[in-house]
């Protein structure tokens, strides 16, 4: 059988001021996702990238006294070094100032014109002079910049449309398809309810009020504007029209990732893009929820966003990597506190799963430290144990290809739950005291490490250094030498009993130190929001 292939995307970032917590929630799913896949033997294309066109970037890049492009240069370094900070492992970064890209943008402009899918109009709107912006009525219901707050006036502005309109069947037929492209569903029957009920209109898509864009070949004092320059980014990352070796082995997507607020561009004018470049229709789109502060929704221009860079300095890559897929599950909304990332790193991380390692790696060295004896003497409560490692892996797996991380995590958890109780049941400390109990300790210990590196494994898509501090310290390699088996391979999870005692294992730091809460919530107020 061909190696499946799985296409996944988040959106690109506006590159107007620094990513925060929000963004990296988007692209942490996407690399969890994408090294899931790759841990099961899928070719992956992980895309992200940057939205780089617009007034705003052109504005931004005015008040700092820089060019436009070289604003956003200096923003892809950050960014990509913010991704790297991360642990995100993407295959493609794509930039819309990418001479590949802009080119393929107008080629795609020119032939939507010469087919008479786009067309000259003019556009009505409220018009701000001093942020040079437009805003329809429904924006700014009180006639006033949500911008500045200053008057808007009634303008009129020269530009092309792209006939939206023309693909409504098409796209009803689309949703009412008996898998649905879109998820969660209800964000579907958003779409249908609110847009595609009452008939879609023809959406403008080029601007004559500012330059930073790409040019429509055409007519070059018209820049396209946002959204076909920003969504065509999917397709030429992949060298879309004219290098079709990426385009062939990985369009359509399977997934593209992105915050609720973007699903009508994505679940419309999207595939009506598409249709009209008689191209094939993702498999889904995901629209996650935002992350919230208590106060309401973080923006940059409140200046009230959390910074993933703080948090990973104090914290470490793999807490805040868990706890942004933890704590909410994937698609709803959820809020994002200090005391929260707090006390799950105290609970799910020190305690369940440090002390788990360190519990099993301390009882394994005092007693063994040449490594587990061969005489062992097992008991139905250890294969009780493993059986549920099996069923923990199948449940990680139906939950992972809804995407539902959360749950994925939660089932991992609960695993080490049932471990944490397994200790608490055979009571391996006693078992230490009596020599001729051993036989009996070594088999407890067996169980336990076997399961840790399970474990290990299973959290890897998720946490991508805590997987080798696990495994250091039971002695097991990546990889054995003498019999090839591959302990960071998903199959080996799959497996019983592929722990081989040795005299390797010690007891090393803590996973995760234990955190004073107080003291550091008081840190914190003064580092974040
Ligand atoms: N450039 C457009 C997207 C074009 S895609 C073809 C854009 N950029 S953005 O910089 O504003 O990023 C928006 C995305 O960032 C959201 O869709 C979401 O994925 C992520 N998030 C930004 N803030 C967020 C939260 N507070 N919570 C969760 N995700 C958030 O829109």
């Amino acid at each position: 059988m061909a190696q499946d292939k799985y296409y996944i995307t988040t959106p690109i970032y506006y590159p107007s001021g620094q990513l925060h917590i929000g963004h990296s929630y988007t692209t942490v799913a996407a690399d969890a996702m994408a090294r899931y896949k790759r841990l099961r033997g899928a070719d992956v294309f992980f895309l992200t990238g940057m939205d780089e066109h617009g007034q705003k970037i052109q504005r931004t890049a005015e008040k700092a006294g820089m060019t436009p492009q070289a604003f956003v240069d200096a923003m892809a370094v950050d960014i990509k070094a913010l991704w790297e900070l991360l642990d995100v492992r993407y295959d493609g970064f794509i930039r819309t100032t990418d001479a590949h890209h802009v080119a393929a943008v107008q080629a795609i402009v020119q032939r939507l014109k010469d087919q008479d899918d786009i067309y000259k109009g003019s556009y009505e709107g409220l018009y701000c002079t001093p942020c040079e912006a437009f805003w329809t009525p429904s924006q700014a219901p009180e006639g006033r910049c949500p911008d500045c707050g200053g008057p808007l006036e009634p303008t009129e502005e020269s530009c092309y449309f792209f006939r939206l309109s023309r693909y409504q069947d098409r796209l009803m037929d689309l949703f009412m398809r008996e898998d649905p492209f879109v998820r969660p569903v209800s964000r579907a029957h958003e779409m249908i309810n609110n847009f595609l009920k009452p008939g879609l209109d023809d959406v403008a898509v080029t601007r004559t009020s500012f330059n930073w864009g790409v040019h429509v070949p055409f007519d070059p004092d018209h820049v396209v504007y946002v959204w076909i320059d920003a969504l065509s980014n999917y397709i030429t990352a992949l060298g879309y029209p004219d290098q079709l070796t990426l385009f062939d082995r990985y369009w359509p997507a399977d997934v593209h990732l992105i915050g609720k607020e973007i699903m009508r561009f994505h679940s419309l004018i999207w595939p009506a893009l598409l249709m009209a470049l008689d191209l094939p229709i993702p498999k889904r789109i995901f629209g996650h929820g935002w992350l919230l502060l208590k106060e309401g929704k973080m923006s940059k221009s409140k200046g009230n966003v959390v910074d993933p860079v703080i948090l990973v300095d104090k914290y470490g890559v793999d807490a805040i990597r868990y706890f942004l897929l933890r704590e909410v599950p994937f698609g709803a909304d959820g809020v994002f506190s200090n005391q929260a990332l707090i006390e799950r790193i105290n609970s799910d991380l020190a305690n369940d799963l440090g002390n788990l390692l360190s519990r099993t790696a301390a009882m394994m060295v005092k007693t063994f430290p040449q490594g587990l004896p061969e005489e062992r003497i097992g008991d139905p409560v250890d294969e009780e144990l493993d059986e549920e490692a099996d069923r923990t892996l199948d449940e990680v797996e139906g939950h992972m290809e809804q995407l539902e991380f959360s749950l994925s995590l939660e089932a991992i958890w609960a695993q080490i739950g049932r471990c944490n109780k397994y200790i608490d049941v055979t009571m391996p400390w006693i078992l230490a005291r009596e020599e001729a109990d051993h036989p009996r300790l070594a088999a407890v210990l067996y169980t336990l490490a076997d399961n840790l590196r399970r474990l290990a494994v299973m959290i890897s898509p998720f946490m991508i250094r805590t997987p080798a501090l696990i495994r250091d310290q039971l002695g097991i390699p990546d990889k054995d030498p003498v019999s090839g088996t591959d302990y960071t391979a998903w199959e080996s999870a799959r497996q019983r009993g592929l722990y081989r005692a040795n005299d390797q294992v010690r007891k090393g730091q803590a996973l995760f130190p234990r955190i004073d809460v107080e003291k550091e919530l008081e840190a914190l107020e003064t580092l974040l929001p």
